[in-house]
């Protein structure tokens, strides 16, 4: 066996210049993606921008009109079969028999991957157990809760242990407990095993608490990709706001910070600040030279929504995130 250096460092999924048209609609035009592996990967965007297709032409159900793929060192066209064997894809809409039961689905899922019988129910009962489905095990699927069967879901494509998992919109519809459960089920995944997660989503929330790197996807074009703080630094309007206990002090810190807006009746100063932790150390230490201790410092991040705001014109219209730090 030969390992060379490129395989070594070569990435989970590279993608260049995806297109795919249906009819005469556009529905990818030209998208580039890079994921490293071990990482969690969110494309975000709105009913319709192309996720889902993007999720069939990287897993080998659709073929792009144009544009190559690598997927786990596989090219896509040529290599299918690898790719496949590489992957798991959980679907938006996943197909499991509602009249057999969660264990039963599992046990079928392990045989249809060719897995000796004593090693599915091995598998099986290993999978139950880590996702918390033991309770559902015997029951029939159709019964099952939205969340469970989303665990299910993804406990059906890690029967086959795949490297690479795509997940289209794991957690829509789900209240947030059963979202969260989902969430740290996947961060689990990615930190225990390695495993390299490409995930669709419309919650921006979600990218924020899940992904490493986020691409935002808008009328198949990728508008952004960075990383959640990266993203939210391109927006505007972030700061950091003080409130001191009397006129004298706020003046005070006025003087100090040349570029802060004053709200004398409320008492606060308003710096602005592109959210990141070196702004925020330079605050403290201007507070720290003038002998300064305001009664509260509050940061203002601009959350993804912003960022979507900002990128495509089309806000979901949730509130700033704050973070309250206590002095
Ligand atoms: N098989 C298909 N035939 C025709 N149009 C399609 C097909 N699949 C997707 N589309 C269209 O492509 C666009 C993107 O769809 P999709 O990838 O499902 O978006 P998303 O998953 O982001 O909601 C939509 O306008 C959709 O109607
Ligand atoms: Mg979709």
């Amino acid at each position: 066996m030969t390992t060379t250096h490129d395989t070594a460092v070569a990435p989970a999924i590279a993608a260049q210049g995806l297109r795919k048209s249906y009819g005469g609609k556009v529905v990818l035009d030209g998208v580039d993606l890079t994921i490293p592996e071990g990482s969690v990967f969110a494309l975000l965007g709105p009913n319709g921008a192309g996720k889902t297709t993007t999720v069939e032409i990287l897993s080998t159900l659709i073929a792009p009109d144009g544009g190559r793929a690598r997927i786990a060192g596989h090219d896509l066209v040529e290599r299918p079969e690898g790719v496949r064997g590489a992957i798991g894809v959980t679907g938006q809409f996943a197909a499991v028999d509602g009249l057999l039961t969660a264990e039963e689905n599992l046990l079928l899922m392990a045989a249809l991957r060719h897995l000796p019988r004593p090693e599915g129910r091995r598998r099986t009962a290993e999978l139950l157990d880590r996702l918390e489905l033991t309770e559902a095990a015997r029951k029939p699927v159709s019964t099952l809760s939205g969340g469970m069967r989303r665990k299910l879901d993804l406990a059906m494509t890690l029967v086959g242990k795949p490297r690479i998992i795509f997940l289209d919109e794991p957690t829509t519809g789900l209240d947030p407990r059963s979202r969260r459960t989902l969430w740290e089920i996947i961060r689990g995944l990615v930190d225990g095993e390695g495993v390299t997660i490409f995930l669709t989503t419309q919650y921006l929330e979600e990218a924020d608490h899940l992904a490493d790197r986020i691409a935002v996807l808008d009328r198949g074009r990728i508008v952004a990709e960075g990383t959640a703080d990266e993203l939210k630094r391109i927006v505007p309007g972030g700061h950091i706001r003080l409130r001191f206990a009397d006129p004298a002090a706020l003046d005070l810190a006025a003087r100090r910070f040349g570029a802060a807006a004053r709200d004398t009746e409320e008492l606060t100063l308003r710096i602005p600040s592109d959210g990141g932790i070196p702004t925020l150390r330079a605050v403290l230490d201007v507070l720290d030279g003038a002998a300064l201790q305001p009664e509260s410092l509050t940061l203002h991040t601009p959350d993804l929504d912003d960022v979507f705001l900002t990128l495509t014109g089309t806000g979901a219209g949730a509130p700033n995130t704050t973070v309250e730090m206590a002095r």
